[in-house]
């Protein structure tokens, strides 16, 4: 080779494998070993679980598969939706007073963050407070400096802004309600914007008919759809009194019982079909960020099954739960996946959905046996059946890439 030759040459070897690296910094895929968010696929999160002994940092899924990704154009109530409890209670915020904020933490990132990992359902405190309504997790029905999170109006914002960017997309908000101000609710909706995107009243099915479609609430414009907990506020303002249209099973440590999905108080019991959706809680009393990432995996998954026998053969529409990002393998949006699969394609998951097919014809991969979940281990692994979509280790590939890259530059 001549010498001239020999340094063209390793300049498009150079060209090559820079490329080739450029591509395999993409990102670690599910159950890879990672040291830190950022390393992983979008849509992932560097996560472990010690207390179920899973002691290896590995990409966790954080998303689920969008409901309408498979079967589109279905009734609301034929898509199930991750569901966040006490949305706005974020670990490391403050007061918007300035004070001491004594409150528990139920999330991790913000509304605006959990809209966009696919969160479509939100649980918000609302309390009068400081002659406005705020996102409060208090006690005794008020809320004090200390446990004052911030105004609703700035929340309704970003989902606001959510909506706006998304024109397809339907949000659902459950308002544990203790205010009593005059048109409290209307007046602090109307301020951030989001009266023109309300689901009206008049159009939810009361004897447990199938809601209007997800194609006619997107067309319409009617794409948030707000239930309260008060039922005065039915007749003063026009919006929902959840437990007419809605059963829950109950929420805190008396609703995760192995075997059993007893309704709320304040809900008619689960297998009540007059109420067309279902929404089932998965959460302790005091949140507890050690043992999440177990509640949010395999007892959540149990107990999905065990609360739609209760429900009279319904899976849930909204699955809520505390730190939906945390589990020990697909947690929170695996569940989701796993309702979204029965009721929309009649299969175990909605990745096995096929376009098209007939209800309850299903393209189930074959998974391979996970290894072990413990430190020290390989580097790959299948936590759930999400992963066998692409579980080929990404450094093989970026390897491969080199090889493929040298190979060809010397050619060259
Ligand atoms: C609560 O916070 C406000 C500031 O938003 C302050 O003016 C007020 O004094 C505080 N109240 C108490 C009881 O600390
Ligand atoms: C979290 O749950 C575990 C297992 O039930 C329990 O041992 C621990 O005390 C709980 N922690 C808190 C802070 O509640
Ligand atoms: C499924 O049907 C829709 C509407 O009939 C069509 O646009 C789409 O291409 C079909 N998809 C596949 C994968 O056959």
């Amino acid at each position: 080779m001549k010498r001239k030759n020999f340094f063209k040459s390793l300049r498009f070897q150079l060209l090559f494998i820079s490329v080739f690296l450029l591509s395999c910094s993409s990102g670690l895929k599910i159950g890879e070993t990672c040291s830190k968010d950022g390393e992983c696929d979008s849509g992932l999160r560097c996560e472990k679980c010690d207390a179920n002994g899973n002691t290896r940092s590995r990409c966790t899924r954080i998303q689920p598969l969008h409901p309408t990704s498979k079967v589109k154009g279905l009734p609301f109530n034929q898509y199930s939706w991750l569901t966040t409890h006490n949305s706005f209670a974020m670990s490391g915020a403050k007061s918007a007073t300035g004070s001491v904020l004594v409150s528990a933490t139920n999330q991790d990132d913000s509304v605006t963050s959990q809209l966009t990992n696919g969160v479509r359902g939100l649980m918000l405190d609302m309390y009068d407070f400081n002659n406005d309504i705020w996102l409060c997790h208090s006690f005794g029905g008020k809320c004090y400096n200390f446990t004052s999170f911030q105004p609703a109006v700035n929340v309704l914002k970003e989902i606001r802004v959510f909506l706006e960017a998304n024109p397809s997309e339907i949000i659902t908000i459950f308002i544990e309600d203790y205010v009593t101000s005059t048109q409290g609710l209307t007046k602090v909706f109307k301020a951030a914007g989001l009266d023109k995107y309300l689901f009206p009243l008049s159009r939810m099915p009361k004897n447990g008919g199938d809601w209007p479609t997800v194609d006619d609430m997107a067309q319409k414009n009617q794409r948030l759809v707000v239930f309260t907990s008060k039922s005065s506020k039915e007749g003063s303002e026009g919006i929902a009194y959840e437990w007419n249209y809605v059963v829950e099973n109950q929420y805190g440590n008396g609703g995760m019982k192995t075997g059993s999905c007893p309704n709320r108080a304040e809900s008619s019991p689960m297998n009540t079909k007059t109420k067309s959706l279902v929404l089932q809680n998965y959460f302790p009393d005091n949140p507890n960020v050690t043992f999440v990432c177990v509640d949010n995996s395999a007892p959540l998954a149990s107990m999905t099954k065990t609360c739609y026998e209760a429900a009279g053969k319904r899976w849930p529409n909204f699955i809520a739960v505390d730190f939906y990002q945390k589990s020990d393998g697909g947690g929170a949006p695996e569940a989701v996946d796993i309702a979204n699969g029965h009721l929309t394609c009649g299969c175990d998951n909605i990745a096995y959905c096929k376009a098209n097919a007939t209800f309850g014809t299903c393209d189930v991969p074959k998974i391979s046996p996970p290894p072990p979940a413990a430190a020290s281990t390989t580097t790959s692994e299948n936590p759930s059946s999400m992963a066998s979509l692409d579980s080929r280790p990404v450094h093989l590939q970026c390897l491969s890439g080199i090889i493929l890259a040298t190979t060809l530059s010397l050619w060259l």
